[in-house]
């Protein structure tokens, strides 16, 4: 893909960041090597590779994954869609954004966006998994592993996530990890032709917490 192009899906992929690019940057393909690895036993958490995006296709094309995304998730989402993901998500520096692969198929994604400015502290935290792999607790497995990975890896007190009111199951995974509700963002999200409130749940790294709040 050319430059232009791939700093243009960097700046969609950023553009609820209210501020110029601080701690996320751009870097040519192969400028590192992508080798993240982590065997969780119903899945393995790895990095994205040029050959994964026919099997991100065939499950991200799905209207039930898509209705509790951002709309910047394409539907329908193609083969062409996962390569322009997959190259922007290995140029991404420091990497962010893994595979979720079952029986060597790339079957969902995890990933992190860190915020800027006061809020760099935090990170939004969002995950997606193929409908055919659904309530086998393999998200529930990923955020267990992975909340835990970003908060050690990155610079980061807090993550959150925002779920759409109609997604349960959603709030069942993070609830089952020992995240905290935060609280109803009402009626702040406009999809598919519905308003729709946002429930918000964060981690934190308690360690970090106690050093900074020491002598509130
Ligand atoms: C939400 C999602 C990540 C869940 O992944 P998963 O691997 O199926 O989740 P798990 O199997 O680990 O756990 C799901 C839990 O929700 C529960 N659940 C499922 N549907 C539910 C519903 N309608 N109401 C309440 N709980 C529900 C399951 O019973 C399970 O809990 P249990 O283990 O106590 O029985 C997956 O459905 C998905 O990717 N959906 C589309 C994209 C998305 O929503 N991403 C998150 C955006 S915030």
């Amino acid at each position: 893909m050319p430059l232009y192009n791939k700093q243009k899906s960097l700046n969609l992929y950023l553009s609820e960041r209210d501020d110029k690019l601080t701690s996320i940057r751009i870097k040519p393909p192969n400028a590192r090597e992508k080798t993240m690895r982590i065997d969780l036993g119903n899945c393995l958490i790895r990095s994205f590779e040029n050959g994964d995006a026919a099997s991100i296709a065939k499950n991200a094309n799905n209207k039930k994954v898509w209705i509790n995304l951002r709309d910047r998730f394409p539907n329908p989402y193609t083969v062409r869609d996962a390569e322009e993901w997959i190259d922007l998500a290995r140029c991404l520096d420091p990497e962010s954004n893994f595979a979720i692969a079952v029986d060597g198929q790339v079957v969902g994604g995890v990933g992190i966006l860190q915020q800027s400015d006061v809020h760099a502290c935090s990170a939004e935290f969002g995950y997606w998994l193929g409908e055919a792999y659904w309530g086998r607790g393999i998200m529930t497995t990923v955020v267990r592993h992975m909340a835990p990975w970003y908060l050690k890896h990155f610079d980061l007190i807090r993550l959150y996530a925002t779920i759409f009111a109609w997604n349960p199951a959603s709030a069942k995974v993070l609830e089952k990890n020992d995240w905290e509700y935060e609280g109803r963002l009402k009626n702040s999200v406009y999809k598919d032709g519905k308003l729709c409130d946002q429930l918000v749940y964060a981690i934190f790294d308690q360690t970090k917490l106690k050093l900074h709040r020491k002598g509130d």
